[in-house]
């Protein structure tokens, strides 16, 4: 902690949290209890964050492509993301967390989504960090649906083709206020964006980690915090 410097933390943590399935084939685990053991680090990383001081918290939770897991895998998870949000909603509520989801969320099953929505208005009023849970959600997907906003904007004769600026896009992405990461941490080691915040992380650092999402710790989140402040952030310019 102490190598921190407090005036250089990024604003927008995003996290990439894989992993779980190897961490319990290595033990003979069912995949779903390394699910499990990740959802711990869930609590770990969100509390540090607070912590530390991290206004903005994005975590890959459920890809639109990991629709393709199997049933008992997916209602599973459904399952943890549904106890999380009941175990944290006290938690979030004293600690000024305001929880938000971006993805395709009409896709989730109902229960799930009804749990979610209720935990995101429970908690709007936070002001201590935005907790940001990535659900069925793809990059590609956002951009698309972000499109076919700016698409409508067009067919209505507000906005034409040639008129089509960054900032049209930005507003209509799932979360408009969200700023671009900063800084985005991938556990287990594989060297891939996997459809995450694909418009958002233009210029966003990268820490790639081989630790397996449940093993990871707040004492590795702090070391990759402190490499990001090492780093050099140029946006193209020159020196
Ligand atoms: C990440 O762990 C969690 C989700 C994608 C929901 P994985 O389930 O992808 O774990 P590995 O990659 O198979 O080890
Ligand atoms: C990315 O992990 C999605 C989440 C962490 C939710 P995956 O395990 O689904 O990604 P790939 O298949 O390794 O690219
Ligand atoms: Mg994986």
């Amino acid at each position: 902690m102490n190598e921190i410097d407090k005036s250089k933390l990024p604003v927008h943590v995003a996290i990439i949290m894989d992993g779980n399935g190897r961490w319990a084939k290595k033990r003979g685990f069912p995949r779903v209890q390394g699910h499990q053991k990740g959802t711990e680090t869930v609590r770990e990383v969100v509390k540090a964050s607070r912590e530390i001081g991290i206004k903005w918290l994005t975590l890959y939770a459920f890809s639109e492509e990991n629709w393709k897991r199997s049933d008992l895998e997916i209602s599973a998870l459904m399952n943890l993301l549904e106890k999380f949000l009941r175990q944290e909603l006290k938690e979030m509520t004293e600690k000024g967390i305001r929880l938000r989801a971006i993805g395709r969320l009409h896709k989730l099953p109902a229960s799930t989504r009804e749990l979610l929505l209720k935990t995101i208005d429970e908690t709007s009023g936070g002001t201590q960090m935005t907790l940001t849970l990535a659900l069925s959600y793809g990059g590609r997907q956002e951009i698309l649906d972000a499109l076919r906003k700016v698409g409508t904007m067009v067919e209505k004769g507000l906005l034409r083709a040639e008129e089509i600026e960054k900032r049209h896009l930005t507003a209509s992405l799932y979360e408009p206020e969200m700023p671009d990461p900063d800084l985005l941490i991938r556990t287990s080691g594989e060297y891939r964006i996997s459809n995450f915040l694909l418009w958002e992380i233009a210029y966003t650092e990268l820490y790639i980690t081989p630790t397996l999402w449940p093993d990871f710790s707040k004492e590795e989140y702090l070391k990759a915090i402190a490499e990001f402040q090492r780093r050099e952030r140029r946006f193209g310019a020159a020196e």
